[in-house]
């Protein structure tokens, strides 16, 4: 087989076999395919698509392109929950310790920063210490002692997911079905989780634009994972503007942290009640989501929830301290605010702009290479449906490096739109797959 050839067959739209994508998936992880190859083919599939068929191979394909992790040696429901990625997106870090702090076991995989969303990975990396590099005895080690662990993707799990995802990000081809769905589900696969719950993003700032293909990509990663033998549902969740008040790595976790203690804003607090809810009745700890949605609000309110997030942090090498102390972050040198264009109401919001400002600060990459600056980011003070004055601030910009202000200001400039009434309403959860 030449690797040339399944480039061609993919490009003139014609569906690869089984042997082709494991043929490719083995020859990139092993390094005999060159990254150049690899990128022509997902750009091959990123316009002719993949039918289901091929959908579910390349997932299987990733999942079985490493080891397995055996979470056999936990006891009680292991729950995962993923999301396919949005801007200001910092749920995990809330849903995980409220659920865990219910009883359910997390042992959750997470991933980097991709095109213009964020990663959970690299938000826990602001927290000083925190290693998101646990082998698999530490991290099963971890969720037997506190009950939940958040680490990233190691060489071992999925290794054609780790490298087909860096790679994704740097040649756009990230906003795919067929790509996201093995993505997702091939490592998910990877990992012995019971249940697991997706937050499908859907709007200007999701990779799906549209509540159809949202909901397209949702079935499709629900299918795959009954098909494997998961408990799972998929949310499609409002991602028409950022969630939340904060962008950025460190403001990012300050923000959950915020949230953990009652003080977060309502869309954050809503989208990660409905999601904790899922998970608690899918692991068989509430009768509903509503009950479950109950059981979240009140881990919140007897500070169970943060403390979780605190045990997790210290088992996992980072400073607890951080939950008191914001200034253990550190905090970016250079501040600016953004001001209104115009009088009026904010119509809209392109929310992948907005990510895009953020990573123009400095808060993610822009090549495989890049380092991020963890303070980086932005403060959201005016959002969709809001009525601001010309000059009143929109926004306030955090960087480490003044020269990056211009080109995020002119961006976030544009990301804004304005009109004399006030839009629609649009509710969080627009729909639920199960
Ligand atoms: N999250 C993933 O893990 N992969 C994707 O492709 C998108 C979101």
């Amino acid at each position: 087989m030449r690797m040339v050839d399944l480039i061609r067959k993919k490009r003139d739209g014609l569906p690869l076999t089984k042997e082709e994508i494991r043929f490719f998936t083995e020859g990139y992880v092993s390094g005999v395919i060159p990254d150049y190859q690899a990128a022509a083919l997902l750009m091959a599939i990123w316009f002719r698509g993949m039918d289901r068929e091929e959908t579910a191979e390349l997932t299987f394909a990733i999942r079985d392109s490493g080891e397995k992790i055996d979470l056999s040696g936990i006891d009680g429901v292991r729950a995962d929950k993923h999301s396919t990625g949005g801007v200001g997106d910092k749920t995990s870090l809330i849903v995980a310790p409220i659920v865990a702090s219910c009883g359910v076991k997390v042992a959750k995989i997470s991933g980097r920063g991709l095109g213009h969303t964020g990663g959970t990975v690299d938000k826990l990396e602001s927290i000083p210490g925190y290693r998101t590099d646990l082998s698999e005895e530490e991290f099963i080690g971890v969720v037997n002692r506190t009950g939940i662990a958040i680490v990233g993707q190691s060489r071992e799990v999925a290794p054609a997911d780790k490298k087909l995802y860096a790679l994704r990000d740097v040649t756009s081809t990230v906003d795919s079905v067929p790509l996201i769905v093995s993505s997702i589900m091939g490592k998910k696969l990877a990992v012995g989780d019971d249940v697991i719950v997706l937050d499908v993003k859907t709007g200007s700032g999701s990779f799906m634009k549209t509540e159809e293909d949202s909901r397209q990509l949702a079935e499709i990663l629900v299918d795959i994972g009954k098909k494997a033998g998961k408990k799972i549902m998929a949310l499609i969740t409002d991602m028409d503007r950022p969630l939340g008040e904060y962008v950025g790595n460190a403001l990012e976790v300050r923000e959950a942290i915020e949230t953990l203690k009652g003080r977060g804003p309502g869309d954050l607090r809503e989208i990660c009640e409905v999601l904790s809810g899922a998970i608690l009745m899918l692991s068989g700890f509430a009768g509903t989501m509503e009950e479950g949605r109950t059981l979240a609000k009140q881990a919140v309110k007897s500070g169970a929830a943060l403390r979780k997030l605190r045990e997790m942090i210290e088992a996992q090498g980072g400073d607890p301290l951080v939950t008191e102390d914001y200034g253990r972050f550190g905090t970016a040198p250079v501040e600016c605010e953004v001001p209104a264009a115009q009088d009026g109401y904010i119509a809209a919001m392109d929310t992948e702009a907005i990510g895009k400002a953020s990573l123009l600060l400095g808060a993610g990459r822009n090549t495989m290479a890049d380092r991020i600056d963890m303070t980086a980011g932005i403060r959201i003070l005016k959002k969709t449906g809001d009525r601001v004055k010309k000059g009143e601030p929109v926004a306030v910009f955090y960087t480490s490096d003044r020269s990056r202000l211009d080109g995020a200001q002119a961006v976030y400039g544009q990301a804004l739109t304005y009109s004399e009434t006030g839009p629609a309403p649009r509710p969080l959860v627009l729909g639920t797959v199960e």
